[in-house]
């Protein structure tokens, strides 16, 4: 197996227009040899232009790719030694499996007595052996997915880089391949960028997250980071769900400020930027990060119970206010919580460690 593994990649205020368009814009990010991180973004948001410009295929507007430190931008795709797996496994169907693996050996000039034996060790790395002889069309869409993948760490690629891998893949076998994935890349140290438009995904299988808006990266940290510490309201909105709330700036600095609901609640919020008294913010929390009491309280939303509904482990609630949208609370049902009716008049505040979050009203970039 290879002898060299983990390689860092690194890119330097990458950039990409597309005639007026801007694709990718002012992309920092530096990925440490053996690390997964996962490009989480709605479609469009630039996660592919981005993959492609590390792979080589597209050239970058501005900025540097640098693999192990020295930039690649001069190095053709073929020549970068990346190795890429779409959602679409574009295998050869006119070849077997043992072939197509083969393949890339023999365009790189693999010495020929070596390729059996290289094939079969990356067949038994994915577990697909036995389907050696067969051709692609006699394989399920997560089998050829893993060929896909055999085929591509055959040659040794310094990075692996996976768009959309699972796309095509009902959710089961999806779940499945993620921990297969998961498992090559740990086993192999192998430095991989995930794109993805799944959350889960990105959370279950990456070391680190990006999040990306309108080509721009939003916010790199670890899952639980990006999960409890959202630095921006499209963070905050698009990994998760959350409850927003528009409330006016009363007094405070950036640790803790209080803010007031129009519906007359006052409310103490934590923020990462410092936000000017009198200044319109959005306060999120979310449904898991809140309780339900029957008396009115400090830091507590009021409303009345619109619907109930029992999720198995958690009762969700819909929650109706006088004054703007509604929100949602998930309580979790440990024993003797009581169950609250339609109709009720309840108070929401924050639980345990859960807290109020204020962002400047303009912030979001959705
Ligand atoms: N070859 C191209 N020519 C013009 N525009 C492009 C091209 N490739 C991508 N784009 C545009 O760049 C933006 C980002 O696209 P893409 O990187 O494919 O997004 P994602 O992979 O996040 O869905 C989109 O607005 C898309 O229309
Ligand atoms: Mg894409």
């Amino acid at each position: 197996m290879a002898a060299e593994r983990g390689h860092e990649l690194q890119l330097e205020g990458i950039s990409k227009r597309f005639g007026d368009s801007v694709a990718v814009r002012d992309i920092d990010l530096r990925i440490a040899a053996g690390e997964l991180v996962a490009l989480l973004g709605p479609s469009g948001c630039g996660k592919s232009t981005l993959l492609r410009i590390i792979s080589g295929f597209m050239p970058q507007s501005e900025g540097r790719v640098l693999f192990d430190g020295k930039s690649v931008d001069h190095l053709s795709a073929s020549k970068r030694n990346v190795g890429i797996v779409f959602q679409n496994y574009a295998l050869f169907p006119h070849m077997t499996v043992r072939q197509n693996v083969a393949y890339g050996l023999e365009v790189q000039r693999y010495a020929k007595d070596r390729i059996g034996a290289r094939v079969q060790e990356m067949l038994a790395l994915v577990q697909m052996t036995e389907f050696a002889d067969r051709f692609p069309r006699q394989l399920s869409g997560g089998q050829q997915q893993r060929i896909a993948l055999a085929r591509c760490l055959a040659v040794d690629p310094k990075i692996l880089l996976l768009d959309e891998p699972f796309g095509a893949l009902d959710k089961n076998l999806r779940l499945d391949m993620q921990l297969e994935v998961k498992r090559l890349q740990r086993e192999y140290g192998i430095t991989t960028v995930l794109v993805t438009h799944d959350q889960e995904e990105a959370l279950s299988m990456a070391d680190r997250v990006a999040v990306m808006s309108r080509g721009r990266i939003e916010q790199v940290s670890t899952p639980v980071e990006i999960y409890d510490q959202p630095r921006t309201l499209f963070v905050n909105e698009f990994v998760g769900s959350t409850n927003t709330f528009t409330a006016i700036v009363e007094s405070g600095d950036t640790q803790a400020l209080s803010v007031r609901l129009q519906s007359g609640e006052l409310l103490m919020v934590s923020a990462v930027q410092a936000l000017a008294k009198g200044s319109a913010v959005t306060v999120s929390i979310r449904p898991e990060q809140m309780r339900l009491g029957s008396e009115a309280s400090a830091n507590a939303v009021a409303g009345v119970i619109a619907a109930a509904l029992p999720l198995g482990p958690q009762v969700l609630y819909d929650i109706r206010r006088n004054i703007g949208p509604g929100f949602r609370v998930a309580v979790p049902r440990d024993g003797d919580t009581t169950i609250w009716a339609a109709g009720q008049a309840v108070y929401a505040a924050p639980r345990g460690t859960g807290e109020y979050r204020a962002f400047a009203a303009n912030t979001s970039s959705t």
